[in-house]
């Protein structure tokens, strides 16, 4: 890795919700694009973001399990609505909830993912902490396995899929959530 990674400080980026964080990788994670919002919430220049994988962005508060549901999700070509905590350049941390389409080749192979992020609403932040903590202290002690044993019994639990955990964290409508993507809002 060619930067150095930020040490984390407790000062949070505030979004505005009017604005939408948007980056495009190709089918490895590898950055391609940038918009200039990405940039100036982040904090790296351009340069420094093309090229980088982008767990440039990837905040030591997150568990591994939610990025591994990521990729499930993008190697499927499919969607996936998770709330993530970002690192920017200075150490500092920015919340998002995030929106994902894949681009395919004329044979249908993946070449290319964009996402799409914006501001989560304050009670879904705070709902998700303590349950990130959780699967983090699980990490440390037995991994992934443990990790996504909680995640999945949890789910279980309550009945519901992750994407509607996802919805009940967010107290909004699939079309609800559609819609705060969308251009329109
Ligand atoms: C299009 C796209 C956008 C991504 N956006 C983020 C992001 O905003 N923050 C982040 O930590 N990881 C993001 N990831 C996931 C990273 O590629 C990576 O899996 C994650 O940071 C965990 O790092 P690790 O795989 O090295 O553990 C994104 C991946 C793709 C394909």
């Amino acid at each position: 890795m060619s930067f150095i990674r930020p040490i984390p400080i407790d000062h949070e980026i505030i979004l505005d919700e009017t604005k939408i964080i948007m980056s495009k990788t190709d089918k490895k994670g590898i950055i391609e694009y940038a918009n200039y919002y990405f940039i100036e919430i982040c904090g790296y220049a351009e340069w420094e973001l093309m090229g980088e994988p982008h767990n440039i962005i990837r905040h030591p508060d997150m568990p591994k399990v939610v990025f591994k549901l990521l990729w499930d999700r993008l190697d499927e070509g499919k969607n996936i609505h998770a709330l993530v905590k970002n690192l920017a350049k200075d150490g500092s941390y920015y919340w998002v909830i995030t929106n994902f389409e894949t681009q395919y080749d004329e044979n249908g192979n993946i070449i290319a993912y964009f996402s799409r992020r914006k501001k989560p609403p304050r009670y879904a932040i705070e709902a998700i902490i303590p349950i990130y903590k959780k699967l983090i202290e699980l990490e440390r002690m037995g991994g992934m396995k443990l990790s996504g044993e909680f995640l999945f019994s949890l789910l279980e639990q309550k009945g519901i899929t992750y994407d509607d955990f996802i919805l009940q964290i967010l107290k909004v409508t699939q079309d609800e959530l559609d819609y705060y993507f969308s251009d329109a809002f």
